[in-house]
């Protein structure tokens, strides 16, 4: 890219109105533009090094819960963009000590461009989004992980031409599905999800889901069989059985019996099918190491593409004119 474009486009800040990321269909009607935006920028070298529209930016990124993932991509991709990276760990703030989460997203607005929020109840990180003047984002809550389900969505369309069929879902009906299901709808991708009696994930956001395939024409479905869920698939997906937060609830594992996503189960999907997991894998419990470690696992580049789909993410949130350039140029 020119650099007298690059410049201009770096001139271009417009935050006039801010957009928070709490769950993934906060951003319905750019979701595709920026899987592709991701897409793009992943495989521009050029844009590497001189593309830049968070400079002289700060992200401040709050967690209440462990990352690995979520924490390095945040820090690496914020870094790339030009921007200055701040991890806070919820130990270190008074926030949930002294300080209210109003209070906090006053403080924290006067200082940063975005914050990051990975956190327990998702009413948390409503309350702060309600009381920040800068854009939000969820970085997990107990309902939802919009970040990951973009780059869930960038996964699937690079794996577009051998993927033959549905996604499905074998597993906890958990934040991670909530927003896969919500992107599946977005993107016209039908889902269905098998869980286990009794661990279905939330209704509403279910019938949210369901609301916006009908105009994409997607098919949204669940069921409490494994088999029939992985039948034909072109995607299988899987998660822990038991998230950060919920290591309380005594015995939850012994319920998903059947639904472990083995070799006899992947056998019933398209044989071109791709294996995906959010990450961190509990090897033996939810997946085996036979297929987490098979040439169908698409695990580290999902992985990796948080990272682009952030930067994505990031740079639409807080420099909506510096992306809409870039990708009007490329
Ligand atoms: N998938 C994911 O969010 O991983 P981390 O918990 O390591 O951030
Ligand atoms: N469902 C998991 C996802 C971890 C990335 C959890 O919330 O712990």
């Amino acid at each position: 890219m020119p650099r007298m474009v690059l410049q201009e486009i770096l001139n271009m800040k417009d935050n006039e109105q801010k957009v928070d990321l709490l769950a993934i269909d906060d951003i319905s009607e750019k979701l595709s533009e920026i899987v592709d935006w991701a897409i793009r920028i992943k495989n521009d070298d050029e844009a590497l090094y001189d593309f830049k529209p968070l400079d002289g930016m700060s992200v401040g990124s709050i967690y209440e819960k462990p990352s690995t993932r979520t924490r390095v991509s945040f820090e690496v991709g914020v870094n790339r963009l030009g921007g200055q990276p701040i991890t806070l760990l919820s130990g270190d703030l008074q926030l949930g000590k002294s300080e209210t989460i109003a209070d906090t997203a006053s403080v924290l607005s006067r200082y940063l461009d975005c914050i990051t929020y990975r956190c327990f109840g998702h009413d948390d990180v409503m309350e702060l989004a309600k009381h920040s003047t800068i854009p939000v984002i969820n970085a997990l809550s107990d309902l939802h992980h919009p970040c990951q389900a973009a780059a869930d969505m960038m996964t699937i369309v690079e794996n577009s031409d051998r993927v033959n069929g549905h996604v499905a879902w074998v597993g906890d009906g958990n934040n991670v599905l909530h927003d896969l299901a919500l992107g599946c709808a977005i993107l016209g991708l039908d889902i269905k999800f098998a869980t286990p009696v009794g661990f279905e994930p939330d209704p509403d956001i279910i019938m949210r889901a369901q609301k916006i395939a009908e105009r994409s024409g997607s098919k949204i479905e669940g069921c409490n069989s494994a088999e029939d869920a992985v039948t034909d698939a072109g995607v299988i997906y899987t998660d822990v059985f038991v998230s950060m937060g919920e290591e309380h609830l005594d015995g939850k594992m012994s319920s998903f019996d059947g639904f472990q996503v083995n070799e006899e189960l992947v056998a019933k999907a398209d044989e071109s099918y791709i294996f995906m997991h959010c990450l961190p894998a509990h090897r033996g419990d939810e997946v085996t190491d036979g297929v987490i470690d098979s040439q169908n696992s698409v695990v580290f580049d999902q992985a990796e593409n948080r990272m682009w789909a952030q930067m994505s993410i990031l740079t639409l949130l807080c420099n909506e004119a510096a992306w809409q350039t870039y990708w009007e140029l490329r």
